[in-house]
This record gives structure tokens, C-alpha cells and sequence, in this order.
């Protein structure tokens, strides 16, 4: 099945208006279901994103012998028979985030043995991070052309590591796996997204000690953990949330974003401000009313709380329609800005001047085209391009964008957008 999304769009006219709810983080929901792994019993979570990556990791986490069943955004795992060892490879070098598994089966079943983990095409996205913290924990690891194997035959030592590199899924999984260990572990530069808080949050709810998690330094004692009895919520997605804040401020009249937390999004907030976007923030939800002129900006992705790369390609689009030179600074990922190019042939002037820099004159308008999207974001990008554009576009590979939003077509339509799905 290779479903794509055909987009009417609307000329740069401002015309969606609406209400729209965001769903529980990707990023959050996936290491809480690894998470699951380190505890005997049922793991129960709710607001859990019924999108394609949720259900790969419910796929691995069966395949580790666990039971899984989600409903109405529900998940319960239940771990008593999760003893395998082996991650199901085709599943594995789809997602990137499967690497989150190996500190809990680590630290469970003390060998792990996985692909080289997938996921988005952006760029190089190694793995060495893990293979030395977990050596220096003193695990074996040991690597045979596309498969890795992670031992603990004594089970994961206490220490100190230092990220070379700040990284949320090792942050992720050394909280998970040093929940195990035999003594404190520090951890050092990590990383302090939303989600690796919510995760300390679940894991203390569980019985776990730990200091830090939204700061630099995580300190992790060894405890017995088990599952919270109450079912955890996940944290409201904010790279969710903020596409639709940038498909208001590209094609909106006025679009409320409800069920999200603006304390999460403010690098974006502010951004938009400063283009002159009006944005009026309440508890839980941000409505947006788009720029009398949208003035050009220059924005340099970074970690937590900076502006987030999984925006840049959407953020990007935003720009095409700025008057004047914008400039965008991809830190995080080098394949960041490969989607460009589809933009320039859209009628965007976007110069990639290196792997990491693209310059933005605006406005230009876009002419529709069929275009299928490399990753999850610029795959979002390219509809938020299709609904600013003249005519009809086909958004291909929508497999992509089912990885990270739920039921988009359906929530853009809600808005006004005339936008279809096409099952080939
Ligand atoms: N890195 C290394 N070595 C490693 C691991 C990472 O050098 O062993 C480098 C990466 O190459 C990159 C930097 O560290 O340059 C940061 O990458 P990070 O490890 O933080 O990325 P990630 O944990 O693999 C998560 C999100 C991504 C998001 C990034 C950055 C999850 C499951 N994924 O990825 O989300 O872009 O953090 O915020 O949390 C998405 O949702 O579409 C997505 C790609």
C-alpha cells in the first residue's frame, strides 16, 4: 500500500479556520513502551498517538514476547513473557527509536541483539554513542556487518558517562537501562527535552530514583521498579502541535490548537512573534491569527529548549512565504535539507549553501506538484507546501507522515483544507 494525499490548495489565500486537537508525543509515547520492559507486570498508558511508529514498537515488543493491546489510544504491555532477546530486524531498520529497547532488554535479559537501526533518511545517524556508554557500563558489545550484540554477563555497572554528543534516545536509554545497574549512574550533557522528563516522571512513578532529568547531569540509583498503578499519560505532542501553529501562520485565519503545552513550544512561539504572527497562548492551547506582513527571520535549530529540527522543514515552507531573506541553520541532523530542492521546484527561491544552511527569499508563491516526502517532517512540509500552493499537488509516500500524525488528512480537512487520501 502506497497511499498518497491530494491537496486543493489555496493560493496563499488565509483561509483555514478551526479547532484542532493534538495527540500524545511519538517521542514520548515510544521510550515509556520501552520503558515497560524493565518492570514485571502490566505497563498501562493513555493519550498513546495511534500512528505507524507505535504500532512497530508494539510489533518489537511482541516479537520480545510481551503482550500488547491498544484501544482508544489505551496501551497496556504486559512484560511476564518478554525473554527474547532478539529485536525483529525487518521492524527494527524501520525505526529508529527501536535502539531505546536496548538498555530495557539489557537490563532485563542481559543480551540484546539488533540491525543497525532505521528510521528517517537524515542523514548519518550512528550509533557509537551506545556502543561506548554501554561498554563503559561493562557490557560486550560487539558488531558483525549489520547486526550488534549486547551482552551483560554480570549484569550493567555503575559509572559515569559523559555525552560526547547531546542525544535523546541515549539520554532515554541509559535512564532506562541504569534503572538496573548495579550502582549509581551519572549521566552527563544530556539532553533536556519534554520527553526525557516525562520518562523520569513514569520510571519514579515506578519506584525508580532519579535527580536531574531536565537538566545537563541525570543521576539513577538502582531500584526495584514496578508499574505505576495508575495508568501514565503521555505528554501532548509538540512537534504535532507546532506544525499546525506554522499551518496557521502560513494559510490560516484563525486556528485554535488545543490539548498542547505552550510551555513546550515557546522557541517556535517567540519565532513566529518576531515574523509578526499574532499568537495569543492560554493553559493548554495557542491560537494563531496569521502576520498583516510576514517579515523573514533567520532560525539555527538546537536541543531542547531551542528551536527544534523536527519543525525546520515545515518551519522552512513558512519561510518561502516571508518578505524578504530568511536563513535557516540545520545543527542536529546533516540531511536535513535534502527536501529543498521539491521546494525550489515549486517555485520556493531556497539556496542550500551547504549541508546545514539554506538561505530563503520571499514571498514567491508555490505552483502545486506531485512530490513524495523523503521523512516524517518534511513529509508534513510538503503538505503544509501543498496547502499554500496554486493547484493541486499529490503528496506521495504517506506512509511517512502516518509514522508521526494521527488521522492528519481528517484534521486538515476539519480546517478547511480540501485534502484527500489516494489508495493505490
Ligand atoms: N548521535 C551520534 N551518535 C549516537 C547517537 C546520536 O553522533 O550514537 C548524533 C546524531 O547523529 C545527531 C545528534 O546526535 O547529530 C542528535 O541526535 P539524537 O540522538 O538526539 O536523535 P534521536 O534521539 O535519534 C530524537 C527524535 C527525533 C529528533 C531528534 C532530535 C525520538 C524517537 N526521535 O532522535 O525525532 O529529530 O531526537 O531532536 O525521540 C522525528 O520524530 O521525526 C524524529 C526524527
Amino acid at each position: 500500500m502506497n497511499d498518497s494525499f491530494k491537496v486543493q490548495g489555496l493560493a496563499g489565500k488565509a483561509q483555514l479556520e478551526g479547532v484542532v486537537s493534538i495527540e500524545g508525543a511519538k517521542n514520548a509515547a515510544l521510550p515509556l513502551m520501552a520503558a515497560a520492559l524493565v518492570m514485571e507486570g502490566e505497563t498501562k498508558l493513555t493519550n498513546v498517538p495511534d500512528i505507524a511508529d507505535v504500532h512497530s514498537m508494539n510489533k518489537l515488543l511482541e516479537g520480545l514476547g510481551a503482550y500488547t493491546t491498544f484501544k482508544n489510544h489505551e496501551l497496556s504491555i504486559r512484560t511476564a513473557e518478554a525473554n527474547q532477546t532478539v529485536l525483529e530486524r525487518e521492524v527494527a531498520k524501520r525505526l529508529r527509536a527501536s535502539v531505546l529497547l536496548v538498555g530495557a532488554v539489557l537490563a532485563r535479559s542481559r543480551k540484546v541483539v539488533l540491525p543497525h537501526p532505521g528510521g528517517c533518511v537524515l542523514g548519518s545517524r550512528p550509533i557509537d554513542l551506545f556502543v561506548d556508554g554501554f561498554r563503559k557500563l561493562g557490557c560486550i558489545v560487539t558488531e558483525d556487518t549489520d547486526t550488534y550484540t549486547f551482552e551483560a554477563p554480570n549484569g550493567i555497572a555503575g559509572g559515569e558517562l559523559f555525552f560526547r554528543v547531546v542525544s535523546v534516545t541515549a539520554t532515554e536509554t541509559f535512564m532506562i537501562a541504569a534503572v538496573k545497574a548495579q550502582a549509581t549512574v551519572t549521566l552527563k550533557n544530556c539532553a533536556m527535552e519534554p520527553e526525557v522528563i516525562a520518562l523520569a516522571e513514569f520510571l519514579k512513578k515506578a519506584g525508580a530514583r532519579i535527580t536531574g532529568a531536565g537538566t545537563p547531569t541525570i543521576t539513577i540509583q538502582p531500584s526495584h521498579v514496578e508499574p505505576p498503578a495508575e495508568p501514565f499519560r503521555v505528554i501532548s505532542d509538540r512537534i504535532e502541535a507546532g506544525s499546525f501553529l506554522i499551518l496557521g501562520a502560513l494559510v490560516g485565519k484563525k486556528i485554535e490548537v488545543q490539548n498542547c503545552d505552550p510551555d513546550h513550544l515557546e522557541a517556535l512561539t517567540e519565532t513566529l512573534k518576531d515574523m509578526g504572527v499574532h499568537v495569543f497562548i492560554a493553559q493548554n492551547s495557542i491560537t494563531i491569527l496569521p502576520a498583516d506582513k510576514l517579515k523573514p527571520i533567520d532560525i539555527r535549530t538546537h536541543e531542547y529548549p531551542g528551536f527544534p529540527t523536527d519543525l525546520q522543514a515545515p518551519f522552512t515552507v513558512l519561510l518561502t512565504q516571508a518578505d524578504g531573506e530568511s536563513s535557516v541553520l540545520e545543527t542536529i541532523f546533516d540531511g536535513r535539507l535534502n527536501y529543498a530542492s521539491e521546494l525550489v521546484r515549486m517555485g520556493a527561491n531556497v539556496n542550500v549553501v551547504n549541508p546545514h544552511k539554506a538561505i530563503i527569499k520571499g514571498a514567491t508563491s508555490l505552483k502545486a506538484r506531485n512530490i513524495d516526502g523523503p521523512d516524517i517532517r518534511a513529509g508534513l512540509a510538503f503538505l503544509l507546501a501543498a496547502a499554500v500552493a496554486d493547484g493541486e499537488s499529490i503528496i506521495g509516500n504517506a506512509h511517512l507522515i502516518d509514522r508521526g500524525y494521527e488521522r492528519i488528512e481528517e484534521k486538515l480537512k476539519s480546517l478547511g483544507l480540501s485534502i484527500e487520501r489516494v489508495t493505490t
